[in-house]
């Protein structure tokens, strides 16, 4: 266990205040704060070009707004920021900077330098850090990766037969699975005459048999995406997908393979072409690596254009969290209002509702950059945190989830905080997308009102359980860039007040070397090893095949 940590978050006043506040919180309700006060809808809300954000409906009041301002700057949320966008070693523990800001940069960025709250901005300090060196690398990579989806599109890039490759699979597994799945299904509609794309993730089998069952080996094109080219799932699925071209009668799979990784020789190792190696650099974390090359499959499918406004409208968000002052910074007020629920209120579970079906995959993507981002007990200078950190993020759309768990939201004996994602202009049908924006509205109202009716005690409806709702305008790649900036930035801010890292993710590997260890006993290439009495029960049991 880390030391004790003299750097806690408990040390400040503002957070000692806050606690202060935590009784006077309990005996409040929303639905009198907003009798007594119109203005409150008006006053807790922001803006920012196509997205709209109401957090009136969270269990805060000016004072504590007030205080968690006051935290943030106690906690030196202010330099945080500057150390992460000008190219500091944010990611203590693998002494690497975290860059996904400059991957959205548009070009020439480090010459307009944005000023805001004495913060020197974003990328302007690039010589210190050899920033300009790295958007360099980033940026060539990136053109060469759209002049690759140019030529895809086009029907130019031909499979060992011959013919054009005309369906794409990605295969890899966490920030170089869930990132580009999210864009290819939320920007359907921007597809243009772009290959099918399928993705694979599972080491279940099941997985990739399902998607080579329906390609053509002549039409296929495999990405392997992997940052470290080292995870175990992602090479079995590629060497499965390399054996199926070959016993399919194919003389050159490389020709139907591309693969985006940090690995270099272990990309040449596998057999790709240098030509067909898309370079991520080793300060893109996985789960911020959407951006960079790991975005092929999704450039494929929506394009150049495309992509470049959803690396335009993360951009946007960059800047704004970069420059305005706290009380107006969206990120930064959401973050903080998550740190009031989280330590202070106890409620542990954050869910996220988009009641836009495009938007499915967001809850998974999400709970990745929120749980492996900050789900850490050591704080970065290596002591214990000591308070709570990252809420459970779950999740689903509306409004298929009020038919299955807002029971829970409701009525249940824990709280979960909220976020609703709703845009304006929606599906085809104008009075059909309008039952989905009653719906949405309804429930963001039900759980903050309740219902003073005294009836019997299973109908009754307590309220006063906290939703944000987030508005914008319609789901193009720009807002979609927008809100996921938006979520990457908010997770810094508490990662920032907590004092701890969120850019590593130690806490996998004991789970992957254990893996590694009982596939090897299970295949006969090691002696049994000595487990506890459950886990032998349960390889015996695998072994013989009985249950
Ligand atoms: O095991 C966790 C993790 O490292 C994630 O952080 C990452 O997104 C995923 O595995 C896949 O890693 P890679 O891209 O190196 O295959």
């Amino acid at each position: 266990m880390a030391g004790r940590n003299d750097n806690s978050p408990e040390q400040t006043a503002a957070w000692r205040r806050l606690a202060g506040r935590r009784r006077q919180a309990a005996g409040l309700h929303l639905r009198d704060e907003f009798a007594r006060d119109p203005g409150r809808a008006q006053r807790f809300s922001l803006d920012l070009e196509r997205v709209f954000v109401d957090f009136s409906k969270n269990l805060i009041t000016d004072e504590t707004l007030s205080l968690l301002l006051d935290l943030a700057q106690q906690r030196g949320l202010g330099d945080r920021i500057s150390d992460l966008f000008s190219g500091r070693e944010v990611n203590t523990t693998e002494r690497r900077p975290a860059l996904h800001t400059l991957l959205r940069a548009p070009d020439g960025i480090q010459e307009d330098g944005i000023q805001h709250d004495g913060i020197q901005d974003t990328h302007g300090i690039q010589d210190t850090h050899g920033l300009s060196d790295a958007a360099r690398r980033a940026r060539q990579e990136r053109d060469r990766m759209f002049g690759f989806v140019q030529k895809l599109r086009a029907g130019e890039v031909r499979g060992a037969s011959g013919k054009p490759l005309s369906r794409v699979v990605n295969i890899g597994i966490g920030g170089s699975d869930l990132g580009p799945r999210l864009l290819v299904e939320a920007l359907t509609e921007f597809r243009q005459d772009s290959p099918d794309i399928d993705f694979v993730a599972n080491i279940d089998p099941f997985d990739i048999e399902r998607v080579l069952g329906r390609a053509d080996p002549e039409t296929t094109l495999f990405i392997a995406a992997s940052k470290s080219f080292t995870t175990p799932e992602t090479l079995v699925n590629a060497r499965r997908a390399r054996d199926w071209l070959r016993d399919s009668g194919c003389k050159d799979p490389g020709r139907h393979f591309l693969a985006v990784s940090g690995n270099a020789a272990a990309v040449e190792d596998f057999g790709i072409d240098p030509e067909r190696f898309f370079r991520i650099e080793d300060w893109t974390g996985g789960r911020y690596s959407i951006w960079s090359c790991i975005g092929m499959s999704a450039a494929i499918s929506i394009g150049e254009d495309h992509f470049r406004q959803f690396l335009a409208g993360a951009h946007a968000l960059d800047s704004h969290f970069a420059s305005a002052g706290f009380s107006t910074n969206i990120p930064v007020v959401l973050g903080l209002i998550g740190i009031w629920h989280n330590n202070f209120l106890d409620i542990s579970a954050h869910a996220v509702f988009p009641y836009d079906q495009r938007l499915e995959r967001l809850p998974a993507y999400l709970s990745q950059l929120v749980m492996e981002s900050n789900g850490k007990s050591a704080g970065a200078d290596g002591a214990e945190v000591g308070v709570q950190t990252s809420q459970v993020l779950w999740g689903g759309t509306g409004s298929p989830a009020q038919h299955a768990v807002f029971q829970f939201l409701h009525q249940g004996t824990r709280a979960s905080s909220i976020d609703f994602l709703l845009p304006l202009t929606g599906g085809h049908d104008r009075a059909q997308h309008e039952l989905l924006v009653a719906n949405c509205l309804a429930q963001g109202e039900a759980l903050m009102q309740g219902s003073t009716d005294a009836g019997e005690p299973h109908r009754r409806f307590d309220g006063n359980r906290p939703s944000t709702t987030i508005l914008y305008d319609r789901l193009d790649p720009y807002t979609l860039g927008m809100l996921l900036a938006m979520y990457e930035h908010k997770t810094f801010v508490e990662a920032a007040i907590w004092g701890i890292n969120p850019f590593d993710q130690w806490g996998v590997e004991l789970g992957k070397t254990l893996a590694g260890r009982i596939a090897a006993e299970l295949a006969g290439d090691e002696a049994p090893g000595s487990h506890d009495s459950s886990t032998e029960q349960l390889m015996d049991k695998y072994r013989s095949g009985n249950t």
